[in-house]
């Protein structure tokens, strides 16, 4: 077998079958690693303490499921959650409805990013 260079997946998800992750199977899980503490400080239901803002289950639903058109947030890929986030604070996610979610986006450090994906990926779907 010759050898290959592989692009890193990332510095914090790897894919937990990597023959099938190169082949492409979307059903392939991964397995995220995040600072000690993360999936503790989750989503404070009193929404976001000293630094204000709506909590996320009063739009997301109280399992993080989602209601009518706003989406699930349960089980959901860390590296998409934290990717979401950013693009919603940085503007690059400008979709119609991306208004609501910018102002609380905002309001997220890297460390709020990594705890909500954290905590995000564990919820039942
Ligand atoms: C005021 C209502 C509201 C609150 C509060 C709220 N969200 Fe949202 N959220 C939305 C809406 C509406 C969308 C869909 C945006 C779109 O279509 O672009 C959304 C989308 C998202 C997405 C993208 C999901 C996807 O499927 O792409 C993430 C991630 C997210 N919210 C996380 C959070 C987190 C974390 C919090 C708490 C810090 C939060 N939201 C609080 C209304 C809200």
């Amino acid at each position: 077998m010759s050898k290959r260079a592989y692009a890193p997946l990332s510095k914090t998800s790897v894919a937990d079958d990597f023959e099938r992750f190169e082949l492409r199977d979307n059903r392939v899980t991964f397995t995220a690693y995040v600072p000690n503490g993360s999936i503790a400080r989750g989503i404070p239901d009193q929404g976001w303490g000293a630094e204000g803002g709506p909590a996320c289950v009063s739009c997301h639903g109280a399992e993080v499921r989602g209601v009518g058109s706003i989406p699930s947030l349960a089980g959901r890929s860390p590296s998409y959650i934290v990717r979401q986030l950013y693009d919603f604070h940085s503007g690059a996610r400008h979709g119609a409805n991306a208004a609501i979610m910018k102002p609380i986006a905002d309001r997220l450090t890297d460390v709020d990013r990594v705890a909500i994906a954290a905590y995000l990926a564990t919820r039942t779907p």
